[in-house]
Formats: structure tokens, sequence, C-alpha cells
């Protein structure tokens, strides 16, 4: 008979080889909260009972890495910092883009969630550049973990409240009338500027060129060694000046403090200190 630690482990181990997400790289006390809501669901009183289920009812997965993942986002979440973005960063970007000849910008949000965040940087960047937006190549990623949630990023639907109050929403979102009611889209010229890929942040790969990379309020379940390891490879994938912008909640260990430069340490928006990433970084996934 295992203990509950053995159970504890073992759930881990299935987690990987069934799902490939490596448990390890999660703190164990977040691990052990969000476990324990789906144990109540399913009426187990330990891990080897709910090690059972995951056995007869490989769907319990699925509600399993739901919970793991959770994926509450907003429009302009902390509008603070997407006014100090539109404020400062952009045409600081502008600037030195216009200084070497490039006409091209690339946003990369990693651990998207259902895709408002990409969005909202793709009609600031709509906004900002104006008149000029048509002789910029502007390019947003958004990539996450979990399937639904791209499911619904790539759709573009939100309900009204999802949207923010003050937003431009005729410029940026269609009506629409559904089964459920009115919902909205957000329309085709930002759209088209926004692509979506399945990631797992443990196993990024060689992504270059990117002139800023926003990964918020992700690297807070995982434990400290494994945010430095993904802050250095996001410092990979940045521009030489580009910048990193993580969530209010979040710092950059001491470890990755070396890669940037606090440009507004409020807002938690870094800049990259050029030249100080390991060559070769990019490429592998993260091992503990
Ligand atoms: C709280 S949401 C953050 C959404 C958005 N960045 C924001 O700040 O509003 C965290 C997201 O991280 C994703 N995530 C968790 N672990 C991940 C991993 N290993 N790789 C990629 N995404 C992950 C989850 O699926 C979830 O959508």
């Amino acid at each position: 008979m295992l203990s509950e630690d053995q159970a504890f482990a073992l759930l881990k181990r299935r987690l990987f080889i069934d799902r490939g997400l490596d448990c390890e790289q999660y703190k164990e006390n977040y691990l052990k909260r969000r476990i324990a809501v789906r144990l109540r669901a399913r009426n187990c009183r330990n891990y080897l009972e709910y090690l059972r289920v995951l056995r007869v009812d490989p769907e319990e997965y699925t509600q399993l890495l739901n919970q793991l993942t959770i994926n509450v986002t907003q429009f302009f979440r902390d509008k603070d910092v997407y006014d100090k973005i539109r404020d400062e960063v952009i045409p600081g970007m502008l600037k030195s883009k216009g200084s070497v000849g490039s006409r091209s910008l690339r946003v990369w949000c990693a651990g998207c969630a259902s895709g408002e965040e990409p969005y909202s940087m793709a009609m600031l960047l709509d906004h900002v550049l104006g008149n000029e937006l048509d002789n910029w190549n502007v390019r947003v990623l958004g990539s996450d973990i979990d399937d639904r949630s791209l499911a619904v990023a790539r759709e573009g639907v939100y309900q009204d409240s999802d949207l923010l109050e003050g937003m431009d929403q005729d410029r940026y979102f269609k009506k629409l009338e559904t089964g459920n009611g009115i919902a909205y889209q957000v329309r085709e010229h930002v759209r088209r500027r926004v692509k979506f890929e399945k990631l797992n942040l443990f196993e990024l790969e060689g992504r270059r060129h990117y002139d800023m990379v926003m990964c918020r309020n992700v690297l807070i379940y995982f434990s400290r060694n494994v945010q430095a390891r993904i802050v250095e490879i996001i410092a990979s994938s940045i521009m030489r000046d580009g910048y990193v912008v993580l969530g209010k909640s979040e710092t950059l260990s001491h470890a990755s403090s070396a890669l940037f430069q606090a440009a507004f340490p409020r807002e938690r928006i870094y800049q990259r200190v050029p030249g100080t990433v390991r060559p070769g970084v990019a490429k592998g996934a993260i091992s503990g």
C-alpha cells in the first residue's frame, strides 16, 4: 500500500507520462491546493483513490489540467501597465526601430489564456500607430498550454461583461447575435495580426526577435529556479533592447536580474541588457 507521499509522487508521474505536464516545475503547495479541488469534486479521500478515478475515467485528466492551469484574464488587465506601454514603451520602440530602418514589431504573450492580452496589445498598437499602421509589419503571438483557452482565443468572441469600459468598442469589436444573447467578436483588422499557438513554457525552443514578451501571472505558479530558467529562455527570444513584462505580483529573481534592467519597476516592465544570455540557451527544454 502506497503512503500519501508516494501516491502524490505517482500522481505527478502519471501527469507527466500521460499528459506531458512536468509537475516538478510547479510549487508543491500550489499543486496540492489545486489537486485538492479535484479530489473533493470526485469524492476521493486521498491521492490513491484519485489515481483510481484517473485510471477508469481519463476524461478527469482534462478537468485536472484545467484546474492546474487556471486561466483568468481580462482585456487591458492592470490599466496602468498598458498606459505605460502606450506612453513610454511603444514610442521608445518605434524610435529604436526607426534608427535601424526597421518597420517590424513583434510581441509575444506567453501564457495568454483566452486571448484578451494579445488582442489588447494588438489594439494598443493599432491605436498608437493610427494611420501609420499599414506601413508596419505588426505581429502578435499568443501562446498557452491549455487547448480550451486557445480555442476561445482563436474565435475571439467575448461576452459584454468581459469588455473594459471606456474602450473604443466599435472600432475593435463586432456585435454578434448568438443563441445565448449578444456577444462581441474582435474585428478582423485586429485578429489578422494575432496568431495563437500551443506552447508549453517548459519546452520553449529557439524563438527569436521579439520586441516585447509579456509573461504575466504565469511565473507565479512555478518554483524560483524554474522561473529563472524560463526568464533566461525568454530573454534569448527578445531583441537586444526589447522588453519583458511580468504580472504585478511577480518579480525577477536575483538570478534573472542581470539579464534585464527595470525600465518601469512599478509596472513590472523590464528592458533587456544586451549580451547577457548564454549562447544556445533557447534550445532545449527545462530540466529542474
Ligand atoms: C492566470 S493566466 C494569465 C493570463 C494572462 N497572461 C494575464 O495575465 O491575464 C495563466 C496562464 O498560464 C498558462 N500556463 C500554465 N502553465 C503553463 C505552461 N507550463 N506553459 C504554458 N502556459 C501555461 C495557463 O494555462 C493560463 O492560461
